[in-house]
């Protein structure tokens, strides 16, 4: 059973030079209890769907939202989020604050700076679950406790500003994790830490989704991360899906030139612990060359065309379709590319 489908999901902002089309036609799902991260370099629309998955976009003529996220909500029934007239804001709220949770980059973003940690958990605890006073504390202590936060009962009398990055972002986890959701959408939660507590935080994150069954949209630009802490990986260049596949077969066999592209700049090391397959001799680090063109005036073919190497001319005639990619390895069966390639070596 899957947690979320989204469907041909596209936003598209109008600016004063034209339309942007930040995210266009994406299609995703996430499994009860799965990981599904999703990859690609700055710009390519990573935040803004999860902010229109969120319905958390500023609702303007100036903004155009189109395609179906399918939430299977605790309650049982299938849910449309971006189905306004099904889902009006007031439930819309409902399902953010106690079903989906959402952490972000930086921390103090979200925190409010003039609370305590202890009062601004119980308060979201009293808002979501109607505690009372003394219960709240408690159970927010409890939480602390849960994401591991040393001297739990002293932390909760601290403000913000007094908790080191790392801890911060475990109180930002503590809040996501106090109305239980069954989702949560994670948005470059540890891009602002150094690696050693990054990977601390990731890995408290996958023993909280262990321990609660929570699926989690992992939203970074970072493939190395993913390795570890995902299980399905969707790569998006230019606002679209690129490349979908298991965690495991996108590691051993990238299939898009992007996607191989990205698995070339990780560090060796990195690379074979993930599962790659070792190339001797192509060790060194390799950047993808040249920039994402601009949103407001893509190139006809391929968004990816005019850095790829192994282009040819017929991506430059037309964008690709989300081709399958045939069975050529174990895991295959699950994975799409777009790219012209693809189609012919599985043709
Ligand atoms: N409100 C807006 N109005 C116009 N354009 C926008 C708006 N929000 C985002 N964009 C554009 O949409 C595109 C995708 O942005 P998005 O923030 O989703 O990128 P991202 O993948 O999250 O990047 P990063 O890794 O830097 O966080 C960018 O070209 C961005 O400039
Ligand atoms: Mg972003």
């Amino acid at each position: 059973m899957n947690r979320l489908d989204v469907r041909g999901l596209s936003t598209s902002f109008h600016t004063d030079d034209g339309w942007v089309h930040a995210v266009v036609d994406l299609s995703f799902s996430i499994g009860v209890g799965h990981t599904l991260a999703l990859v690609g370099e700055s710009g390519s629309g990573k935040s803004v769907t999860s902010l229109t998955l969120m319905r958390l976009l500023a609702r303007t003529t100036r903004t155009r939202v189109s395609g179906q996220a399918l939430f299977a909500s605790r309650e049982g029934p299938i849910v449309d989020l971006l189905d306004l007239p099904a889902l009006p804001e007031s439930r819309m709220r409902a399902i953010r604050g106690n079903q989906i949770s959402m952490i972000f980059q930086e921390p103090m973003t979200s925190l409010n700076p003039v609370l305590r940690v202890g009062a601004q958990i119980a308060e979201s605890l009293r808002l979501h679950k109607g505690l009372d006073r003394m219960a709240a504390q408690a159970q927010a202590r409890r939480l602390l406790e849960q994401v591991e936060i040393p001297e739990a009962a002293q932390r909760l009398r601290e403000y913000p500003h007094q908790l080191s990055g790392g801890m911060r972002q475990r109180v930002m986890i503590a809040l996501a994790m106090a109305c239980e959701p069954t989702l949560l959408i994670a948005d470059e939660p540890t891009t602002a830490l150094d690696v050693t507590i990054q990977a601390q935080i990731l890995a408290l994150m996958r023993r909280l989704q262990a321990h609660t069954g929570m699926s989690i949209l992992f939203i970074t630009h970072n493939l190395g991360v993913v390795a570890h802490h995902a299980d399905d990986v969707a790569v998006m260049y230019a606002g679209r899906l690129v490349e979908a596949a298991p965690v495991v077969p996108l590691f051993a066999q990238p299939r898009h030139p992007y996607t191989q592209g990205l698995l070339a700049c990780l560090p060796s090391r990195q690379r074979l612990q993930a599962g790659a397959v070792a190339r001797s001799g192509h060790d060194r680090l390799r950047a993808i060359r040249g920039q994402v063109s601009s949103p407001l005036a893509p190139p006809p073919g391929c968004a990816f065309e005019p850095r790829c190497d192994q282009a040819v001319a017929a991506c430059r005639a037309e964008m690709p379709p989300l081709h399958a990619v045939g069975p050529a390895g174990p895991g295959d069966a699950d994975r799409s590319a777009r790219c012209v390639l693809v189609a012919e070596a599985s043709s």
